[in-house]
């Protein structure tokens, strides 16, 4: 998931206290096969499972992103992360909402959604794999969700509000939905030539991202 223009200022970076080096890895873009395929389960012996976090880390960050799942960065495994930190200065949210966001960083293993409840409420979403769109997306407030994180310690907590709204993005993205899935059959028409143009590459976007209909250099 992607920040709201006003809040990039206000990104903060989580630094890594290893030495391992990082890289920034392209962010697959609507279109790609990957982002709509089957999810597996990742096991405790997954391969270098550090790397690959403190690389998707860095490439959430780089693309100031709030949320980041694997099948973006071509791996349909059942793995995200969620940095909810640049909402601590959100004026929009409660202060208990601005709180419990500003120290909310996050790794999710496995997640099973195991309950939504509670009124939709809409908000202006928008995805690293879908630049340059942002649409109204209508969600339940609170969710309860099983989860093992980046030590396979497992997690079953209860959330609401923005931070539920990041989490439900990601999910969906381990389930091969996209937030564009949600939105009525007029808006679909809408953005359907501009949803054309990301898979070709015509969009304008800041940071490394592959796009299903260009070809790779050799
Ligand atoms: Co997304």
């Amino acid at each position: 998931m992607r920040l709201v223009p006003p809040l990039f200022s206000r990104l903060i970076c989580i630094k890594n206290n290893s030495n391992r080096k990082t890289m920034i890895l392209p962010i697959l873009a609507y279109g790609d096969t990957i982002l709509r395929k089957k999810t597996k389960s990742l096991s405790k012996d997954y391969p270098k499972l550090d790397v690959l976090l403190d690389n998707m880390f860095e490439t959430m960050y780089a693309a100031k992103g709030i949320g980041l799942a694997a099948p973006q960065v071509g791996l349909p495994v059942r793995l995200f992360i969620v940095n909810a930190t640049p909402f601590e200065d959100d004026e929009d949210l409660t202060e208990a909402e601005r709180e419990f966001a500003s120290t909310f960083v996050q790794v999710f293993i496995n997640a099973k959604m195991v309950e939504e409840t509670g009124d939709e409420w809409a908000f202006n979403e928008g995805c690293l794999s879908i630049p340059d769109i942002r649409e109204e997306v209508f969600r339940q407030r609170t969710i309860t969700i099983e989860y093992y994180d980046e030590k396979f310690v497992k997690h079953k907590e209860t959330i609401d509000g923005i931070v539920a709204r990041i989490v439900q993005h990601e999910f969906d993205h381990i389930q091969g939905i996209l937030f564009t899935d949600k939105l009525s059959a007029l808006k679909k028409r809408l953005i359907k030539g501009r949803l054309a143009d990301i898979t070709k590459g015509k969009v304008e976007v800041d940071y490394k991202m592959r796009f299903p209909k260009v070809k790779k250099k050799c």
